[in-house]
């Protein structure tokens, strides 16, 4: 039978178990998936932890590579052989084998190995929606600072490379200065080691005290406040995770004396609401990654059945880039 990492209920990587599964058929509109590869992500945690709540017992994971095995009735974008990569819910995807909606999954190019693919697709999907589509009034020009946190994480080294190909003045924070340099390296023009140094007087510095157009805040509680001062009027503050804590209720008047920001809590799932939405993304992430303009690093590999020492390192802030579980 095959495995899969199932939690029986919310709580700490010890909760994290190897179980056996089995896997049916798929029906209309799925398709069975043999991964190689599954993707390691902070919404994993939040999964695991219940801060976000799913059906026990649950099967984590929402991001892997693998061939088709079989499609079920009406799918006709894939084929049994197919190489094949997704970011999606429902979650599932800690596992050698999945019956999952086939809606989310896309062709994987002969050029991305399945390591790879299972790196970028949840990370790199995200950093398209956020970078091209969750921008401020006016857009984004070339030469604009935007602020992004958690900068040398495996969401934080795509925006890193993607910015600096739209021509954007990155600013990346993170904790160490080991995490500055690697940002630095892959892209960020000018990093701030928040653990160290005040970010907000740092922004007011780079910007010549006018402040960020953007934020990009996966940080949540601990930056929130901050990051809202590092907005010039009218800056949009786009709060994404939480890998602090939520942020607190907030009372909308402050948004009125800090300059009419605009504020937006985005998901990428909303983004990945149809086929057509998730291939458009997907083939703009491939080309990213194809033109060699966007690299993707796998800065730590666990055999499946080590997930829980994976969670407990990206918990405890000691990884870099992307994470990938090998069945
Ligand atoms: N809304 C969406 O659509 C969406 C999609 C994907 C990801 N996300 C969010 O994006 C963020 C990054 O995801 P990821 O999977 O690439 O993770 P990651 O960035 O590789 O890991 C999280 C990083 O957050 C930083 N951090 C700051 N405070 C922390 C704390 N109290 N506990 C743990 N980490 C803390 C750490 O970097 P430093 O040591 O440098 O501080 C840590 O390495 C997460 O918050 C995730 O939920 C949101």
């Amino acid at each position: 039978m095959p495995k899969a990492i199932q939690i029986q209920q919310f709580g700490g990587p010890e909760q994290l178990q190897l179980v056996e599964v089995s896997v049916g058929e798929p029906g209309p509109g799925e398709v069975r998936i043999r991964h190689y590869a599954c993707g390691l992500n902070f919404i994993d945690i939040y999964q695991r932890t219940g801060l976000y709540q799913g059906a026990l017992p649950l099967t984590l994971g929402m991001e892997a590579a693998g061939v088709v095995e079989a499609v079920g009735e009406g799918v006709t974008h894939l084929r049994p052989g197919q190489r094949v990569a997704y970011a999606s819910q429902p979650p599932g995807a800690y596992c050698e084998v999945r019956v999952m909606p086939a809606r989310c999954v896309v062709e994987l190019p002969d050029g991305i190995d399945f390591e790879t693919g299972a790196a970028m697709m949840l990370k790199g999907l995200t950093v398209q929606y956020l970078l091209r589509k969750t921008q401020p009034q006016g857009g984004l020009q070339e030469g604009d600072h935007v602020l992004f946190h958690a900068a040398a994480g495996g969401v934080g080294l795509i925006a890193c490379q993607w910015a600096r190909a739209m021509g954007l003045q990155l600013i990346g924070t993170a904790g160490s200065d080991e995490k500055c340099a690697l940002a630095r390296e892959m892209g960020a023009a000018h990093v701030i080691n928040y653990n160290k140094e005040d970010f907000v007087a740092r922004v007011k510095e780079i910007t010549g005290g006018r402040g960020v157009k953007v934020v990009y805040d996966s940080i949540g509680k601990e930056t929130w406040e901050r990051s809202l001062e590092c907005l010039r009027p009218l800056g949009l503050m786009v709060s994404y995770g939480n890998a602090s804590g939520p942020v607190p209720p907030i009372s909308l008047a402050t948004l009125a004396a800090k300059g009419s920001l605009y504020v937006t809590r985005p998901t990428l799932f909303t983004h990945l609401a149809t086929r057509e939405s998730t291939q458009a993304m997907a083939d703009d992430l491939f080309d990213m990654v194809g033109s060699g303009r966007v690299k993707i690093r796998i800065d730590q590999r666990y055999r499946l059945a080590e997930v829980a020492q994976a969670h407990r390192d990206l918990e405890a802030r000691k990884t870099t880039g992307s994470s990938v579980l090998l069945p």
